[in-house]
């Protein structure tokens, strides 16, 4: 399949690696999703895949790598604007150990290349159960996208670099958009109140701030990485599916051992691997437990750990060395996890590493 490309989404233009190029294109991707979910400005997407997941008793998001970690963000969104109970899985297992699935599942398959052998591998498999499926992919003829029943676009532009960036805020994207849709097809008032198109604005300005506070994050980068091969990072709810993509991103590129978890599980074994000046990174972006995951980072801190904090003007203290705009919490990840994904291109550059194409690693893994 020939995917055609705009000349100007191949030129690296100024920047030294498509990385930091897809991370500074992240505000232009969340219009460019706008304009095409939002045609005159009114919700478009296929009826009949709406009243599908409307009908369904539960949604299975199935993925893996960062989609999997756009997958859990998307857990909220569904579950809150559409009543209905969802389940993330990993590909890479689900498709072996199948659960007992409920009655009327409908599976969304996330993947930004739509090529992912372990997605397609359960993808198969629920062809032979005939159940519904959508895929949401960035590769509009991609595998997943022509065997589904159903696909959907992230129209992120194609990603070229292996560490995923602008795909990931793309299909958190997409899902807070298609979620308004199905609540709405429910009637739901929480999707009806619900701003997505004000939202997706507002994270996009949000976005760019951060982007404009790079020197700042290059310093952060250096302050807290050099000489440092071991990293955490630690949130609660959303924040805890933003430290695993944080963690992912840091470890891709840099190089640097790092793990994400919940804050609170920290302190059940892996704090005794805090050491002096160990970088332990927290987002406090979650206003119900905001208090907790500070009490959780101070725990870090007090074992020698060099913390930086990512919080939101709302949740903001004074010690918090980022600060993101206010956004509703559903949408905050999409802008909250792009001073980490600039964290991780500092830290990899700065130790002369190939940021665009790390070692062992492929942009699309086509192997179970
Ligand atoms: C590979 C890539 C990851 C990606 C994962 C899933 O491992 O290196 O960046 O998240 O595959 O890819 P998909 O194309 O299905 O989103």
């Amino acid at each position: 399949y020939e995917v055609k490309l705009d000349s100007s989404d191949l030129s690296l233009g100024a920047y030294d690696s498509y990385m930091s190029k897809e991370i500074d294109e992240q505000p232009a991707v969340l219009r460019r999703i706008l304009k095409h979910y939002f045609p005159d400005q009114q919700l478009k997407i296929n009826n009949q895949l709406l009243q599908q997941i409307a009908a369904s008793d539960r949604i299975y998001i199935v993925a893996a790598g960062t989609s999997w970690h756009a997958g859990l963000v998307g857990k909220q969104l569904f579950e809150d604007l559409t009543d209905i109970p969802v389940e993330v899985q990993l590909a890479s297992e689900f498709g072996y150990h199948l659960p007992k699935l409920s009655a009327k599942p409908f599976f969304i398959f996330l993947s930004q290349s739509g090529e992912t052998a372990d997605s397609r591998q359960v993808l198969v498999e629920l062809k032979k159960l005939h159940k519904l499926t959508l895929t949401i992919t960035n590769v509009e003829n991609s595998t997943l996208a022509r065997e589904a029943d159903y696909s959907l676009a992230l129209k992120a532009g194609p990603e070229i670099a292996v560490a995923s960036t602008k795909a990931y805020i793309a299909q958190i994207a997409v899902e807070a958009i298609l979620a308004k849709a199905v609540g709405e097809n429910l009637h739901l008032t929480t999707a009806q109140s619900f701003d997505v198109q004000q939202q997706l604005s507002l994270a996009a300005s949000a976005i760019q701030t951060l982007i404009d506070k790079k020197d700042l994050i290059e310093q952060l980068a250096a302050t807290y990485f050099d000489n440092q091969e071991s990293a955490f990072f630690i949130g609660r709810g959303n924040g805890y599916y933003l430290a695993l993509e944080a963690s992912l991103k840091l470890k891709e590129v840099s190089y640097v051992h790092s793990e994400g978890f919940a804050a609170g599980e920290l302190k059940h074994g892996t704090i005794a691997l805090i050491e002096q000046d160990t970088p332990v990174i927290g987002f406090v972006v979650e206003e119900k437990t905001a208090e907790l995951t500070r009490g959780n980072i101070q725990e870090a801190a007090s074992r020698g750990a060099n913390t930086l904090i990512i919080s939101t003007e709302k949740l903001q203290q004074k010690q918090d060395q980022l600060v993101i705009a206010d956004l509703d919490e559903h949408i905050l990840p999409i802008a909250a996890i792009v001073p980490a994904q600039l964290l991780a291109y500092y830290v990899a550059k700065k130790r002369g590493n190939n940021v665009d194409q790390p070692r062992n690693l492929a942009k699309s893994v086509t192997v179970e």
